[in-house]
Parts: structure tokens; C-alpha cells; sequence
């Protein structure tokens, strides 16, 4: 049987530097706040017991995750005042195991990967293990000292480091694996005799290395998986590190950017081959493109599937669309949720689409809305189309059928139904059914007066 696992995130820190009315944990990096990066990623370790020390703020940080995370149970715990990171898991002891091993891991520092976080676990094959780093710049962190032999024998703070311990480049990222045993042991020993009269955390090290527990310490893969934030110049930084990591790992897959610094992928974005965005596009959410997409200059595409070969020009903006192969869309557009575009379809210029189906090879082309629509195969809609869909109180749908044609500026007022291979003519309002293979006029015939004489100025 394995040792069960459970995970502390420390996120108790006021986060004073990011003036903000918002908790630091709830400050959004990729689209995410950073407490749900960290939870995210243990979620994809088999975790037991996830417990968060909140502290400032508290109740809105609960409120936000728990309505986020509904499904899962987490345990909160309050530090009503902040006297340390050793005393902020001091508070969970009373609601953590005896057994097991616990990740220690905190709130503001949101990249850490999975894969890291299993390594750092395999590593605990002693009591404790740690991520560290050798950094060009320690300042401000806790600095590991080793003995002649290279093992660790304690972590000293910057505020209570000795000019040559200053020196000391590899640095604590704050983040360890550790036996609960021995959590339940050290920590009610704590003092906070120190520089900064804190309970820090890191004192356990001397603990566990004075019962000659050998402390394995691993380096993460990236610097960033260790980088907190502090203020908004670092969250806007690792923002842009994050950004550049993601814009690599899909350049590796086969998909040009224009400008690889002028995009933002907030949330994941998976693409085929061949794939060319250019500046200025926002990917959110769950976002998927088929081989030789071809993206033009500032478009927002959040929740989308986007087939093989659709060609998308500059500035739509498209929300939860399941699109099609050969599809082109835009210039600005709109697809709102629950657009289907079947292949071969075309949406231009100034036209919205909301709840409503396209079908294969029709277009949509100029200045027109569709909503609660269903559309059949080669359908052509007339610039200035409207689905009249709502009476003020209840949405309704219009069905066009195949190869219908809907002339320009027409109103179709919905429920109605335009037949198979039917033509409804320019300028109409459709209120009723329109047969098949028929033509519809709706609107005032047009008359004429003949030698009709402009008035003149009097
Ligand atoms: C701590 C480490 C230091 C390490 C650094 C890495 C200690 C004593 N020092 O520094 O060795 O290099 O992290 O960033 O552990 N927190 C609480 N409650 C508290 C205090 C802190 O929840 O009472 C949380 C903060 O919200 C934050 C994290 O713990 O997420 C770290 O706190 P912070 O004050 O930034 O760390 P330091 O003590 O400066
Ligand atoms: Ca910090």
C-alpha cells in the first residue's frame, strides 16, 4: 500500500505589494488565478487530502475555489495571523494524518509542474526532501548550507545569514516533501527566535538533520516553477515566461506565430500542423485547431474547435463554436455559444451567430444575425439577414432548408420555416412558413408616379 498523500498550499500572506482589494491568491496569471494553476496541477497527482491555510481574505479566496472546485473536497484551515510559514503548518496539524507524507506547497507560487511534484515525492525515501536552485541572484531567499560532504545541514534567511552565507547561491524554493510523522514532531517545536521573530519553516531542516535524516534536495526543471509573485511587475513577468513556454511547446508541434511575444494562450491550446497565427489573438479556455489553420490579427477565440484549413481573418471574436473543415470566417465576426459551422461554410463580415447551425457549404457572408437557427446544406443568406428570434419574452427557432436563398435584408420572423430549395425575395418580412421550391415576397410592392416633380426652395 502506498503512504497516503496529502497536500498543504500555504496562502495565508496578505500579498500587501500587489495593492490590491483582491487576495493575492485570486490574482489571475494565464487566465487562472494562481491558487487554481497550484491546485490544477496536484489534481493531476493522486492527492488524498488537499488542505489550504488561508489567511487574508480568506472567505472570498474559500468562495471563489470552493464554487470552482465543487467537485472536490478541500480542507480549509484559517491562520488568523501570519507568524510564519512554519506556524501556518502548524495550524493543519490537528487535521493531518499521522501517516503519510505531506507536499508543501504555496499559493503565490502558481507554476510548479506535476512532474516536478512526483519527483520531488519519489525523492522522499528519508523523512524530507526539497526543491532547490543555484541562482545567479539569491537575494531575499533562504540560502541552503551544506557540509564538506555536500549534505544538506540547514537553511538560513537572508535577514539572519552571515556575510559568507550570503554568498550561498543555491536557494530554498519553499516548497518540500515531508513525512507527517515527522511534521507532528518538529513543528510544535518551533521558535521564533529569530531576525524576523517568525516560525519559520525551514528550522525543521536542522531538526531532521540533527536525528541524521539525510535530506534529498532536487532542482526543478524550469526556474519558473519556483518563482512566486510578489507584486504585479513579477506576475506580469511570469506571465510572459509562461506565455513563452507555451508559444515553444506548440512551435515544437508544428504552428507558426508571427510574433511568438503577441499572443496569450489562457488556458490550453492544442493545433495540428501548419497552424499560422498572427499578432494580437487571445486563445481562452479549452481550445483545439486542425491542421493549416490559418489565424489573421486579433482575434479572441475561447472554447473552440476549429477544424482542418479554416481560414479566420482579423478581429472575430468566437465563443464556445464547434467549426468545421474549410470554414472561413470574418473579418469581425462573431460567434457566440453553441455555433456549429458545418465544413465548408462561410461567415463574413458583421455577422452573428448564436445557438444556430450552418450547414455545409452555406454561407452567411455580410451584416446579419442569426440566432436559434438551423440552417441546411449550400443555404445562401443575404447581406442584412436577420433571424427575428426573440418577442420579448421567448426565443424561438427558424429552420432554412437546403439550397434555400434568403434575399438581402430580410426578417425572418421566428417560428418560421423557409422550405428546401425555396427563395424568399430581398427586402421581406417572413412570418409564416415559406413550401418548398417556392418565392416569397414579402413586402409592399413597389409603385411609381410618374413626372414626379422635386419640391423647390421657397
Ligand atoms: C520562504 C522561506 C525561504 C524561501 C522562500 C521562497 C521560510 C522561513 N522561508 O521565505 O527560505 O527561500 O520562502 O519563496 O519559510 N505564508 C502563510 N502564513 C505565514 C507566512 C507565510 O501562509 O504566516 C505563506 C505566504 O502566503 C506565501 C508563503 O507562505 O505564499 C511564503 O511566505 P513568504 O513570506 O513569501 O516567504 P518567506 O518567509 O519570505
Ligand atoms: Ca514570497
Amino acid at each position: 500500500m502506498t503512504s497516503p498523500l496529502s497536500v498543504i498550499i500555504l496562502a495565508a500572506g496578505k500579498g500587501t505589494r500587489m495593492q490590491s482589494a483582491k487576495p493575492k491568491v485570486l490574482q489571475t496569471l494565464a487566465g487562472k488565478s494562481l491558487l487554481s494553476h497550484v491546485l490544477d496541477t496536484c489534481h493531476q497527482l493522486t492527492v488524498d487530502e488537499t488542505i489550504i491555510v488561508h489567511g487574508f481574505g480568506g472567505e472570498q479566496v474559500k468562495s471563489e475555489i470552493t464554487n470552482q472546485y465543487a467537485q472536490s473536497s478541500i480542507t480549509w484551515i484559517a491562520q488568523t495571523e501570519q507568524l510564519g510559514t512554519g506556524h501556518a503548518v502548524q495550524v493543519t496539524l490537528a487535521d493531518l494524518p499521522k501517516e503519510g507524507q505531506s507536499l508543501i506547497l504555496y499559493g503565490d507560487v502558481p507554476l510548479v509542474s506535476c512532474q516536478t511534484l512526483a519527483a520531488l515525492k519519489s525523492a522522499n525515501t528519508n523523512g524530507m526532501s526539497m526543491l532547490t536552485l543555484t541562482v545567479d541572484n539569491p537575494f531575499g531567499l533562504g540560502r541552503i548550507k551544506r557540509d564538506q560532504a555536500g549534505n544538506i545541514e540547514a537553511i538560513v534567511e537572508q535577514k539572519d545569514a552571515s556575510a559568507d552565507e550570503q554568498l550561498i547561491q543555491e536557494i530554498n524554493s519553499g516548497i518540500y516533501c515531508v513525512d507527517n510523522a515527522l511534521l507532528h514532531k518538529y513543528l510544535p517545536k518551533l521558535s521564533n527566535d529569530n531576525a524576523q521573530q517568525e516560525y519559520y519553516l525551514t528550522d525543521i531542516v536542522k531538526m531532521a538533520v540533527a536525528e541524521d535524516i539525510n535530506i534529498i534536495a532536487i532542482e526543478p526543471e524550469h526556474t519558473f516553477e519556483i518563482e512566486g509573485v510578489n507584486n504585479r511587475q513579477q506576475l506580469a513577468s511570469l506571465e510572459r515566461t509562461w506565455q513563452g513556454k507555451l508559444v515553444a511547446d506548440l512551435q515544437e508541434a508544428g504552428v507558426q506565430f508571427a510574433d511568438p511575444t503577441r499572443v496569450d494562450i489562457r488556458g490550453t491550446l492544442r493545433a495540428g500542423q501548419d497552424v499560422f497565427v498572427d499578432v494580437g489573438v487571445v486563445f481562452e479556455g479549452d481550445c483545439v485547431l486542425g491542421d493549416n489553420v490559418y489565424i489573421e490579427a486579433g482575434c479572441v477565440i475561447k472554447n473552440a474547435n476549429i477544424g482542418n484549413a479554416c481560414y479566420i481573418k482579423p478581429y472575430c471574436v468566437i465563443d464556445r463554436a464547434e467549426i468545421g473543415d474549410g470554414v472561413d470566417i470574418g473579418p469581425f465576426a462573431h460567434l457566440r455559444p453553441d455555433t456549429i459551422l458545418s465544413n465548408n461554410s462561410k461567415v463574413g463580415n458583421f455577422v452573428e451567430i448564436k445557438k444556430s447551425t450552418v450547414g455545409h457549404g452555406s454561407k452567411v457572408n455580410h451584416l446579419s444575425y442569426i440566432g436559434d437557427a438551423t440552417i441546411g446544406t449550400d443555404v445562401n443568406v443575404g447581406a442584412g439577414t436577420i433571424t427575428c428570434n426573440y418577442d420579448g419574452v421567448n426565443k424561438s427557432q427558424t429552420i432554412i432548408e437546403d439550397n434555400a436563398f434568403i434575399g438581402s435584408n430580410s426578417s425572418l420572423v421566428a417560428p418560421v420555416k423557409i422550405g428546401d430549395t425555396a427563395t424568399v425575395a430581398a427586402g421581406s418580412v417572413i412570418t409564416e412558413d415559406v413550401d418548398a421550391h417556392a418565392l416569397a415576397f414579402g413586402r409592399a410592392r413597389q409603385t411609381q408616379k410618374n413626372n414626379f416633380q422635386r419640391p423647390t426652395k421657397k
